[in-house]
């Protein structure tokens, strides 16, 4: 591979979307931000240099980081922020994956505009496992705030009620003509008869699963999470945020005089309030004179079990190219509760969460609290103590019946705790999705790996009869995986990477409420096997 060489300027920019200017924070400028482009096997170097008022970190979501922690980039996790006028180079290579992948900031709710696409392409004379396409388009799925992001969580945060909502949905950064003064912000695909293109489909809104669908065209999907998939067929996809698809468009042999919608619309089960709109983007065909345009039909908001039919299609191509690695024995098991839950009131203040409380979100009933200094340092240099503690729990200490009536006491522990896995431990993570406050589905990412997933339901995870059903054959291969609103999922994993690595739900809301944990993996006894020391020019707290 060769090494690529790329420049972050963090800077605010006046944009104006729905009539509405604001100075955001960006990265040289761009809304969204501009395109890191690589091949499997290159090693990424890429400058950021804050010039803006906020702290800021970047994350290159979905890149396992392999013997490169230091670069993974969650703020308090793998490194300090950058500060004001500050600098870090994330310096990494792109090892085995090849795919749609993005960055965005890791700092509080920066990654509403700090965005972009990460394409990794096959290595020279390697192609893909399906026919060249004509073009390849990528679609980044995106959602607007009038405010300031920063003020809306910080707000949130400190009356501890739920955070104001976007005000639309975007396709890279446009979100289209059926919002107000917005039709002159509108993504247009031109295309041409008979052809294949290739669409990269990012979800990076940052508090909702997106249906999409483009109006009389079928897609097919080939890849998940940079990884390649049994292709499928389907008219509508759904997108956690965190989570990319491949899918190629097949256009119509002969131009019709239409155009055609694509669109996006939230998928949500929970309580409470959420930005119940619809981004549009328009398909045209190149020679077309666009008399008509038709509109896709989506799912209706709480189609859980329309997500539920499309996620169980996704398989592993489990080839002899692309082989599954799913552990077939596990060294250790978990099992997390994950959702929402609260916190009391601090004494002088009145909170306007549920009853009177502060919204709070865990796993295993612990709602993870940021330390003051960088996880991956502390543990590194050995100074740990006052930092974090090692006895995360593998199991709920108080089981309760998650698909019933919540406990009484839905109150979370504020700590910061991890587990700490010998290197190469096979795990087996079980996550329950808890229904406290209201079923809703929770995207788990995990970084420095991808996992399989072994298996998904309704109700409640039965130890017993479940893991007879798990797919050890075909299962897919993801980074990001929704925990069924109501349900549970099964990831494996080896964790065969030496660091500290940030698991959390993806939508920005919960992850500020603590639904986030950390796994350390520890150095194995070979040199290919430990984590390096940190780059000299790593941000202190
Ligand atoms: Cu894409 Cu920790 O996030």
């Amino acid at each position: 591979g060769i090494t690529r060489h790329y420049k972050f300027n963090i800077r605010l920019k006046n944009v104006t979307r729905l009539c509405h200017t604001k100075s955001m924070v960006t990265v040289n400028g761009k809304f969204p931000g501009p395109r890191v482009v690589a091949r499997e096997g290159d090693r990424l170097v890429v400058k950021v240099v804050n010039h803006v008022p906020n702290n800021i970190s970047i994350h290159w979501h979905g890149i396992r980081q392999i013997q490169s922690g230091w670069a993974d980039g969650p703020s308090y996790i793998t490194q300090c922020p950058i500060q004001t006028n500050q600098s870090y180079v994330y310096n990494f290579t792109i090892t085995g994956q090849r795919g749609t992948l993005f960055w965005h900031a890791h700092f509080s709710w920066l990654r509403a505009t700090v965005y972009g696409p990460l394409i990794i392409f096959p290595k020279h004379n390697v192609s893909y496992p399906f026919a060249k396409p004509h073009k390849e388009v990528t679609i980044l799925l995106g959602e607007w705030f009038n405010a300031d992001p920063e003020a809306v969580i910080s707000q949130a945060l400190q009356t501890g009620a739920g955070p104001n909502v976007s005000e639309a949905y975007s396709f890279n950064g446009l979100p289209g003509p059926l919002y107000n003064c917005s039709a002159n912000n509108t993504y247009k695909l031109k295309v041409k008869a008979g052809k294949t293109y290739l669409l990269r489909l990012i979800n990076a809104a940052l508090n909702d699963e997106l249906f999409f669908s483009i109006a009389n065209h079928t897609l097919t999907v080939v890849e998940a999470d940079a990884i390649y998939v049994k292709p499928f067929e389907t008219n509508v996809l759904v997108m956690a945020p965190g989570q990319t698809t491949n899918v190629l468009l097949k256009t119509k042999p002969i131009a019709p005089n239409a155009s055609f919608y694509m669109l996006a619309r939230p998928y949500f089960t929970g309580q409470g309030t959420f930005d119940n709109t619809t981004a549009a983007g328009i398909l045209e065909y190149e020679t077309s004179s666009n008399s008509t345009i038709f509109k896709p039909i989506l799912p209706r908001i709480n189609a859980t079990n329309a997500v539920a039919n499309f996620t169980r299609r996704f398989r592993s191509l489990a080839n002899s190219q692309f082989p599954v690695n799913v552990p077939q024995t596990v060294d250790k098991k978990f099992f997390f509760p994950v959702g929402l839950g609260n916190s009391p009131c601090p004494k002088n203040q009145t909170c306007q969460g549920p009853n009177g409380t502060k919204f709070a979100a865990s796993v295993n009933n612990i709602s993870m609290a940021l330390p003051s200094v960088a996880l991956l340092q502390s543990y590194f240099f050995k100074k740990s103590n006052g930092v974090y503690t090692s006895d995360f729990p593998s199991f709920p200490l108080h089981p309760f019946n998650y698909t019933g009536t919540p406990p009484n006491n839905t109150f979370v522990t504020n700590a910061t705790k991890v587990v700490v896995l010998p290197f190469n431990t096979s795990v087996e993570v079980v996550m329950q999705e808890t229904s406290i406050l209201g079923a809703e589905s929770h995207p788990l990412h995990l970084h420095g790996f991808n996992f399989y997933i072994v298996g998904e339901g309704f109700g409640n995870f039965d130890p017993n009869n479940d893991p007879k059903n798990f797919n050890l054959v075909d299962p897919v291969e993801r980074n990001t995986v929704g925990v069924p609103s109501g349900g549970w999922v099964a990831i494996r994993f080896l964790a065969d990477n030496p660091g500290v690595w940030l698991m959390h739900c993806h939508f920005d809301v919960h992850l500020s409420w603590g639904l986030r944990m950390a796994w350390i993996v520890l150095d194995g006894t070979l040199p290919n096997q430990k984590l390096p020391p940190p780059p000299s020019d790593l941000p202190k707290c």
